[in-house]
């Protein structure tokens, strides 16, 4: 027998599903609905008995999104959300998490009003700054959680470092691949456990779908983590699956857009006489520039802006035309948002200060807009 051809990520990604159906050779991967599954016999299986456990739609994702992040097992969920709350129930009463602070304001509230109550405990740290993560382990520490590029301030975590850091101190080390896709940044190269993703931004890439997903490096943590999605049940539904399957064959086109659109909007920001600061990777002041080019293809196409007070910031997301003023990210369609009422909202007041997220700084996801629209929208509304 030939062996196979072994295609490129950008081929697998467009090729997702093909002829996966032998009985029509359909394009398009089938989305089966049914909620359950006819046994042959007692003790016999399809490999389908009931769409929790286990669907033929979510399975071409799955593990579509296993090879692409090159892990082991890869399991979809009905939001980022539900997929880093399966990712935290694999702790106990009594454990300690080493956090990120600059992260999503909604990872923080699920740890802090939930998980608290449940004896779960978490340090945030600035992860940027390795020896500190290293000084917040403790002997109850069993995992560490890295949001890099930071949100929203864009920070970036040393992962060849974390990961060995892990390793000796026998850790879980997870990290929420967001912002940059596993086209940019692949985070199983720098040692870590799992990879998590609120697919809702770049992976779906439309703004008109919610999805998370976890990949996990190895068999045994795979297992467990299929376990509790199993147990708690919060699975993508078959329609979306597909949507996400859809979405996953334009990603690498997305993603260069994205980044190309970004890098030149941040450019013109960082000259405008408005802004103050601001923070993108790509730019070669950003203090991650240089360990960014080392562990990522690309910078992305997120980035955050200081105006110079709250008012100019509230007069720019009133006038946007073309950008709108919406919470999320990773869409073709730009959009802003304003982090410490939106996406940061729930995290208290003192410790957003401490971390700057006040309300002059605007976050901007850049999408595939043409970037001389994006500008003239923002050169309009910062006038
Ligand atoms: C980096 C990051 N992780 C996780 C989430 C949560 O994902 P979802 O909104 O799909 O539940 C978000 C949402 O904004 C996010 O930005």
């Amino acid at each position: 027998m030939e062996p196979k051809p072994v295609y490129s990520q950008e081929t697998n990604l467009v090729q997702l599903g093909v002829g996966l159906d032998e009985r029509t050779g359909a394009i398009s991967v089938p989305i089966h609905l049914s909620a359950t599954y006819r046994h042959p016999g007692v003790g016999e299986s399809t490999g389908y008995d009931y769409t929790r456990s286990g669907n033929p739609t979510r399975q071409v994702l799955e593990e579509g999104l296993a090879k692409l992040e090159g892990g082991n097992r890869a399991l979809a969920f009905s939001s980022g959300m539900a997929a880093l709350t399966t990712f935290f129930l694999h702790f106990s009463q009594g454990d300690h998490l080493v956090v990120s602070e600059d992260l999503y304001g909604g990872t923080y509230r699920v740890l802090d009003q939930i998980f608290a109550n449940f004896g779960l405990s978490v340090t945030y740290v600035d992860t940027t700054d390795t020896v500190a993560v290293a000084k917040a382990i403790t002997d109850q520490t069993k995992a560490l959680l890295v949001e890099t590029p930071g949100n929203p301030l864009l920070g970036i975590a040393d992962l060849a470092a974390l990961g060995q850091l892990c390793r000796k101190r026998n850790l879980i080390f997870a990290v929420d691949n967001t912002f940059l896709s596993p086209i940019l940044q692949r985070p199983f190269d720098f040692g870590a456990d799992v990879v998590i993703y609120s697919a809702t931004k770049y992976l779906g890439g439309h703004n008109d779908l919610c999805a998370g997903i976890l990949v996990a490096r190895e068999v045994d943590l795979g297992e467990r983590l299929y376990f509790l999605q199993n147990s708690t049940g919060a699975i993508l539904p078959p329609l979306d699956c597909w949507l996400l399957l859809r979405s996953l064959k334009t990603l690498t086109l997305r993603i260069e857009r994205h980044g190309k659109n970004a890098m030149l909007v941040a450019r013109w920001l960082e000259q405008h006489p408005k802004v103050t600061d601001i923070y993108y990777p790509g730019l070669e002041k950003h203090p991650g520039h240089e360990l960014s080019c080392r562990q990522a293809s690309g910078f992305g196409g997120m980035l955050s802006f200081r105006v110079k007070s709250d008012e100019v910031a509230r007069t720019v997301l009133k006038r946007l035309r073309l950008i709108s003023f919406a919470e999320s990210l990773g869409g073709v369609e730009s959009l802003m948002t304003l982090p410490a009422v939106q996406t940061h909202g729930d995290i208290p007041e003192a410790e957003r200060k401490r971390l700057g997220i006040c309300e002059s700084l605007l976050r901007l996801s850049v999408g595939t807009e043409s970037v001389e629209d994006i500008i003239a929208d923002l050169e309009q509304a910062l006038e």
